[in-house]
């Protein structure tokens, strides 16, 4: 009875079903169908030889029932001989289509996942930066393993074994009846017994399943969350291990618990089937031996009607399952088509064209922004949430106008949460504005192509993010081709080059998750070498030196320096020191720009640049290097910046 454990097994498995009632538009079966297109001709020939399996299935015990006739009636030997030989040719036949019919379903199975994996993979990358600071890391990955596979079962397994099954059932019952309509209806009083708690067992494994998927989910995001060096460091510095221990290891439990009672529900109903189809099996013996011994019924017969019995119940059963396997199959269709549906907020234009040549001037024109509301970015699903916020964002900028001539440096400065970081995003078109709009060259960002914008712009963010991946990867993420000389030039010139040739795996040394394997101010360095060597036109710098200390501080200074000459910046920094050489300043309070102007007017001006300037310098201890001379009266440092 291994096809009854099979179908209960994977109808235990597919972990997705929401709920096995809810209704399935149209829409989604032609989208399934969409997806099933490409493989039609290894679809229709995997149902045409399962058909084919099906009837050699019959074929079998008819010629075992002639084989005891042939005996019953003294027939010549060679009868039995051709018999005997008909039979193996049909169990090779059988063998070889079994392998090609498993090769076909494999390959449309394994197939479908790739398609599935690949469009989602492809239209989440697309997503916009919003959508990534909503979702769950944990929610996401799910969709594209779990989900995935649960979808590609509706077709490898369900799909076809419901074709293939349906055929046999079908032929079985009508070669049964034709050889004894009495027995067969006999046999098959029986089936009600176990078809009606068939359903009701469906249901109950479908709720188990359903609630070990959430607590599965639940550690799966835990685990994400909590095994990365940041949250792990977190836990050591304020989390109660003893706590998150027990709460796991009661999820853990649960789910044990569940797997057990899984099991049993499965094996008592695979039980009581094989007893149930065993009892009809006694019966067939009994009530067509009795029948033989009437004279009313071949021997032959008997012995056919009791192995095609055998053959009908592996395919009931499957069939029986079928309907909630091939529910929750749809449901994981769903759940990725959801994903699928998600609108990219920031599209190229079908007509985006490229930044100008030559040097780039920054405009941002009377811009307003707020981030967007959940509901226009994510899924509550993938936030984990119940229903999504559908507040409009708050408006964090206001009529923010401000120009960067080619080779010019702007910066930003204003107390926390201003806007500054903001107004960076903008540019890159990580987000994009309500109203107004921000300018390269004239040309407004919504009108460029992506790929022009990640060759103009360079910018080193605020949290300095690297991929867990060797020194070197992180480097020529910003240009692929890049030589080794390159690589060196850019990290003596970010002052890293010293640190690097004393590591023993020198650039191929792994950075470790998220770069936690370097100093705060190490990483910092390594970004500003991504950014050395990507050569942008434009240069955005958020908060680039905050890690670091005076001395490497103007190190850096130095390099950007150089790597800034001739290249349009726009420069956020809370060290005032910083910015004093930028050609223009702005002071952001509240998402708007109240100052603006050189470093000396706006001291001159006696406005809130002045008054920051003077607090940061009040606060600084004596012989600080950033400290000027005489309050208000900065020295100059050398470099741009500096
Ligand atoms: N992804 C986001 N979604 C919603 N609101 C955000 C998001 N990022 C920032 N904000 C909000 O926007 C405002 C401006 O934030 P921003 O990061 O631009 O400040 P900032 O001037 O760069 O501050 P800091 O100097 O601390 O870096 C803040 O009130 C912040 O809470
Ligand atoms: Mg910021």
């Amino acid at each position: 009875m291994s096809m009854e454990v099979t179908a209960w097994h994977s109808l235990y498995q597919a972990t997705h079903a929401n709920d096995d009632r809810r209704p399935f538009s149209r829409a989604t079966l032609r989208r399934i169908g969409a997806f099933a297109r490409p493989h039609r001709r290894p679809l229709l020939l995997f149902i045409a030889l399962s058909t084919v399996v099906a009837v050699t299935a019959v074929a079998t015990p008819l010629l075992a029932g002639r084989v005891v006739n042939a005996i019953d009636r003294h027939a010549h030997q060679s009868t039995v001989l051709g018999l005997a030989g008909l039979i193996a040719a049909i169990a090779v036949a059988e063998a070889a289509l079994g392998l090609l019919t498993r090769r076909l379903s494999a390959n449309i199975g394994e197939g479908l996942i790739l398609d599935l994996r690949t469009a989602v993979f492809d239209h989440v990358q697309r997503m916009p930066v919003a959508f990534f600071t909503r979702t769950r890391t944990g929610a996401l990955v799910s969709r594209l393993n779990n989900d995935v596979i649960g979808a590609q079962r509706a077709f490898s397994d369900t799909l076809s074994g419901v074709v293939s099954n349906a055929v046999t059932l079908l032929l079985t019952f009508v070669v049964m009846v034709g050889i004894s309509w009495r027995i067969t209806l006999l046999a098959l009083v029986i089936l009600p017994v176990f078809l009606l708690p068939a359903r009701r067992v469906g249901r109950r494994l479908a709720g188990l399943r359903r609630e070990a998927a959430a607590h599965n989910a639940a550690m799966g995001t835990r685990m994400t969350e909590r095994f990365s060096a940041p949250g792990a460091t977190l836990v050591k510095l304020f989390g109660r291990p003893a706590e998150e221990s027990a709460e796991f290891a009661a999820r853990a439990r649960r789910v044990r618990d569940i797997g057990v009672r899984t099991a049993m529900v499965q094996v008592s109903f695979v039980t009581a089937l094989t007893l149930v189809s065993a009892l009809a099996l006694a019966l067939v013996y009994g009530l067509g031996g009795y029948y033989a011994l009437r004279g009313s019924l071949d021997p032959g017969a008997v012995v056919s009607l009791a192995l095609l019995l055998t053959r009908l119940y592996a395919p009931l059963t499957a069939l029986a399952g079928a309907r909630v396997e091939v529910m929750s199959a749809l449901v994981s269709f769903e759940r990725v088509f959801e994903v699928l549906d998600l609108k990219p907020l920031i599209t190229e234009k079908p007509d985006a064209r490229r930044v100008p040549d030559g040097p780039v001037s920054v405009e941002f024109d009377h811009v307003d922004f707020g981030y967007p509301s959940a509901d226009k970015v994510s899924l509550a699903s993938l936030e984990e949430v119940a229903q999504l916020d559908t507040r409009g964002g708050v408006q964090v900028l206001h009529q923010v106008s401000f120009r960067a001539e080619p080779g010019q440096m702007v910066a930003l400065v204003g107390s926390s949460g201003a806007g500054k970081s903001t107004i960076a995003q903008l540019l890159p078109r990580l987000y994009d504005t309500d109203a107004g709009a921000v300018r390269m060259s004239g040309v407004d960002v919504r009108d460029l192509t992506a790929a022009s914008l990640r060759e103009t712009l360079g910018m080193v963010t605020q949290d300095g993010h690297l991929f867990h991946d060797t020194i070197r990867a992180n480097l020529l993420l910003a240009r692929p081709g890049a030589t080794e000389d390159e690589l060196w030039e850019v990290l003596r010139r970010a002052r890293l080059d010293g640190l690097i040739a004393s590591l023993a795996d020198g650039l191929d040394t792994v950075v470790g998750e998220r770069g936690y394997r370097l100093s705060g101010g190490e990483r910092q360095r390594l970004t500003i070498a991504r950014l050395l060597l990507a050569r942008p036109r434009v240069v955005i710098l958020d908060e680039a030196t905050a890690h670091l200390d005076s001395t490497s501080e103007a190190a850096v200074q130095e390099a950007l320096a150089e790597a800034l000459d001739g290249r349009t910046a726009v420069v956020i920094a809370h060290r005032l020191s910083t910015v004093r050489a930028a050609d223009l300043i702005l002071v952001v309070e509240d998402g708007r720009i109240v100052e603006r102007g050189t470093h000396h007017a706006l001291l001159a001006a006696e406005g809130r640049y002045a008054e920051l300037y003077r607090t940061q310098f009040e606060t600084q201890e004596p012989g600080d290097p950033d400290e000027p001379d005489e309050p208000g009266e900065p020295r100059e440092t050398a470099g741009v910046l500096g």
